[in-house]
């Protein structure tokens, strides 16, 4: 069915769901002209598609052949050199090769381990939270959570944090799909350029002096002769800035207000034992990633249409994890919710490899803001969300300590 999917229009920012049960409901794929793309919204085609090996995750380089066709080459040197890169952006043999020596770092016992000072930091900053009565909970705690849980992971000093911040905000314009943001390549590149110049400088430094770090871990891998190059590390350390601040953010604010919207603060705060199915069910019913993108690489057929190479098919995760053919009253936050194979994180080769320490951020951090301010309650009943493509982004939540 070819029509305009209307992903953009205020009502499906404001309220991404009942739109697209809509248009789930009526056909189990569309083409939309003007994003130029196929949209897949049933759950099990969503999955199917997650682990298809026809669909390239390779979307930067038909990106920048259209850039290159408007001159920006030269002036986009550093977001080609880092982006090319990314691991979530490439295909095997090269994916195979990325992941093995990038997954290391992230093996459940490492992450475990993360556990103890993860509680830290969480409780340095509901400390700082103070007695305020009133406060935008994004700035205070969701935004600069994760960028000091990835910080301290890099092994960098809290004096970079806001640097860490504001490059990690400028890739998500480009990244995101942020159309409304007419300077965004530039801002992207100038961010890439300041970025990747620190990271080659804490490179240098671990080579001198080695650290209980990701990139002193990163560095020797390179050095035992493996096949990470000095730019494969900076491109890597770039995306899980960017992989692990924004996403996060949103699992903290999306959570906190689901939370509070239906009534489940008292029962959480009372046993944090409930707050990993918790963090599922927010995955689920209003996760930070609403879609992700694939390129057609070999004739696919999904729901009784072919499509073609060349072609672009974007997994609308945000209606999967709504589907009622998958899940059990659907439309219902249960923070008890069983069988909760949700596909917020994605699904097969490119699984989010931060997935556990996003569980961990999101079970610590929403359980410790909850027992400290149990009575806790919106200060608004009206959210501004970014007019993003795939993310499901809050500009604000204004919360009430209680
Ligand atoms: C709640 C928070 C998060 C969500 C919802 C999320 C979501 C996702 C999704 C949907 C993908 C699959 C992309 C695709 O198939 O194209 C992905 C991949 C990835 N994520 Fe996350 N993410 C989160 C947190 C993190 C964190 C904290 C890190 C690291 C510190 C991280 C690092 C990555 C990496 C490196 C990949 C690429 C994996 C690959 O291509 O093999 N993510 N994430």
């Amino acid at each position: 069915m070819a029509q305009v999917t209307e992903l953009l229009a205020d009502h499906a920012i404001a309220d991404p769901y009942s739109h697209l049960a809509g248009l789930r409901e009526a056909a189990p794929l569309y083409r939309d002209e003007r994003l130029g793309a196929w949209l897949l919204l049933r759950y099990d085609d969503v999955r199917a598609a997650f682990r298809d090996s026809r669909l390239s995750a390779d979307r930067v380089s038909p990106y920048f052949e259209r850039r290159r066709a408007h001159g920006a080459m030269q002036r986009e040197r550093a977001t080609f050199e880092v982006l090319t890169r990314w691991i979530v952006f490439t295909d095997p043999p090269r994916h195979t090769r990325l992941r093995k020596l990038v997954e290391y770092a992230f093996r459940p016992r490492a992450v475990e381990r993360m556990r103890g000072w993860i509680a830290s930091l969480v409780e340095e900053l509901v400390e700082e939270l103070g007695t305020d009565h009133e406060l935008d909970f994004i700035e205070r705690f969701a935004s600069p959570l994760p960028v000091r849980v990835i910080g301290d992971l890099f092994g960098v000093p809290p004096e970079n944090r806001s640097d860490l911040t504001r490059w990690s905000e400028d890739i998500l314009t480009l990244v995101f799909g942020a159309m409304h943001s007419a300077d965004r390549h530039e801002r992207a590149e100038r961010s890439l350029r300041e970025f990747s110049e620190f990271l080659h400088g804490v490179i240098a430094e671990r080579r001198v002096c080695p650290g209980e770090d990701l990139i002193s871990d990163l560095v020797a891998a390179e050095e035992r002769g493996d096949v990470l190059d000095e730019e494969e590390i900076v491109a890597t350390c770039v995306l899980l800035l960017f992989a692990g601040h924004e996403t996060t953010r949103n699992l903290l604010a999306n959570g906190l207000k689901a939370i509070l919207e239906h009534g489940s603060a008292a029962a959480l705060a009372s046993d944090p034992s409930r707050m990993p199915d918790a963090v599922e069910e927010i995955l689920r019913f209003d996760g930070p990633t609403k879609a992700m993108w694939r390129q057609v690489a070999e004739p696919v057929e999904y729901g009784g249409q072919r499509i073609g190479p060349g072609e672009r098919l974007l997994l609308v995760q945000a209606s999967a994890n709504r589907d009622p053919r998958r899940f059990e009253a659907p439309e219902r936050f249960d923070v008890a919710r069983r069988s909760n194979r949700h596909v917020g994180f994605g699904y097969s080769m490119h699984y989010c490899l931060g997935a556990a320490i996003a569980r961990l951020e999101g079970a610590l951090g929403l359980g410790a803001f909850l027992e400290r301010f149990p009575r806790a309650s919106l200060a608004t009943d009206t959210f501004e969300w970014d007019p993003l493509i795939l993310s499901r982004s809050l500009k604000r939540l204004p919360v009430r300590l209680g």
